[in-house]
């Protein structure tokens, strides 16, 4: 078997899940009775931002109550260790792998932590509230922040990188995703058909388990840690 020097990581709501962060598709994807994807879209923000905002603002506050779990320390472990390429690429908005230490890093679905002024195009970080429109710290304009999240419609931040990540992978490993949500769910078919190995670790089957190579089912705290210490040689 091709020796593995570059490792591309995928994750999604399910490694943080054990964190106390929902994910989206379990409990029914729903919000105050709103289906998660009507409060994640600009026309929905356009339509509603009092709602879209306050959606983000509790979920920014929830986020700062947890912790990262060993899924996340395992993969910053694992970020230190590896001596060759590798590249976390989360969907997750949260901030918990790199509160557990990890560098190579992508958050292609943006930030909790970020807001982003759509006057004068300025990201900085925000931990508080925007449901009462602070002004924005760069340009002073009023009423122009918006969470620094990529909605459905909107452009995953960082793809170039990320595709070229890909491409020189010898192993993709996707955790904690259901492989519903593009581009991400094409991940796995870019990797193989740049001739990586490809590894699924998830609670369940993911949409995609056909694509990969091997599929382990199991929670992400004890599947994650287990696979890192098999890549580090025990
Ligand atoms: N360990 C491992 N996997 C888990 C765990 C766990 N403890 N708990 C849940 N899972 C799995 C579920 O079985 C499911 O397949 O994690 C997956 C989570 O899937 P989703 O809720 O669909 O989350 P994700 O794939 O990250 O969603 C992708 O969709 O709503 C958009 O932009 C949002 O980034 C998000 C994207």
């Amino acid at each position: 078997m091709k020796t593995i020097q570059n490792i591309v990581i995928l994750t999604g709501a399910g490694v943080s899940a054990e964190s106390g962060i929902d994910t989206f598709r379990d409990a029914g994807g729903l919000w105050e009775q709103h289906r998660v994807e009507d409060v994640a879209t600009p026309e929905a923000f356009a339509r509603d931002p009092d709602l879209v905002l306050r959606f983000y603002d509790e979920r920014r506050a929830a986020i700062q109550t947890r912790e990262p779990n060993a899924a996340h320390r395992a993969l910053a472990r694992l970020d230190a260790e590896w001596p060759g390429e590798l590249l976390i690429v989360t969907q997750n908005v949260d901030d918990l792998h790199e509160r557990a230490g990890a560098k190579r890093l992508i958050h292609m679905h943006g930030e909790h932590l970020n807001a982003w002024c759509t006057i004068c195009d300025a990201r900085m970080p925000w931990a508080g509230a925007l449901l009462d429109r602070p002004a924005c710290p760069a340009c002073q304009a009023a009423g122009s922040l918006r969470p620094d999240i990529v909605w459905f419609g909107e452009m995953p931040y960082r793809m170039d990188e990320i595709y070229h990540a890909l491409n020189r992978a010898d192993l993709f490993v996707s955790i904690g995703t259901s492989g519903a949500v593009y581009p991400a769910a094409g991940f796995v078919r870019e990797a193989r058909a740049s001739g990586a190995r490809t590894l699924e670790l998830n609670m369940e089957p993911s949409e995609g388990s056909h694509w990969f190579d091997e599929a382990r089912q199991g929670p992400a705290t004890v599947l994650v840690p287990a696979w890192v210490v098999a890549m580090l040689g025990g």
